[in-house]
């Protein structure tokens, strides 16, 4: 059975709605959003095992902001390397759906078997990616690519606004 066989178009609406939601949400700030909705990714999905964002850097670096899961020592990321790099560089999804046969592959931690990234543009330009690991081999389908490229359309508005601090 495939992994995401359950993930009904309407599960996937409801996420969707409720990351609009925190979007929208006013009085708290961005970084307190994105863990909220690595949070909604993470329990909405049962093979979403870690969820976080990376934030690209003019210096062409890759910074780990909020997540979900356990800790990892990928805290900078030079565009380029690992899965979340080859994203940053291709400027484009990578879909890895077995992480023991990629040899461009950071570990994080022994129990994760897959890999799903997703770059966020903000005006055609990239800023950051959401990055997806799961326990199982070969979960990810059109959907999730889908699914997630939808998510990071609606994470655009938070990096197109300027914070208050
Ligand atoms: N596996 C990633 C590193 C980041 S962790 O998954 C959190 C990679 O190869 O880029």
């Amino acid at each position: 059975m495939v992994a995401n066989s359950n993930l009904t178009t309407g599960k996937l609406e409801k996420i969707l709605n409720e990351v609009s939601k925190v979007v929208r949400e006013e009085g708290i700030k961005r970084d307190a959003k994105l863990e909220k909705i690595a949070r909604i990714l993470h329990d909405g999905v049962p093979y979403y095992d870690w969820v976080g964002f990376y934030l690209l850097t003019p210096n062409e670096e890759l910074i780990l902001g909020p997540f979900v899961g356990e800790e990892t020592d990928h805290d900078r990321i030079p565009v380029g390397k690992g899965v979340c790099g080859r994203a940053g560089a291709e400027q484009q999804t990578v879909v890895v759906q077995n992480v023991a046969e990629e040899s461009n592959y950071l570990a994080c931690s022994d129990a994760v078997r897959s890999e799903i990234v997703v770059p966020i543009f903000v005006e055609e330009e990239m800023i950051g990616e959401i990055d997806i690991d799961s326990h199982t081999i070969s979960p990810f389908s059109e959907k999730d690519s889908n699914f997630l490229y939808q998510v990071a359309c609606k994470l655009a508005s938070l990096f197109s606004q300027i914070e208050e601090d």
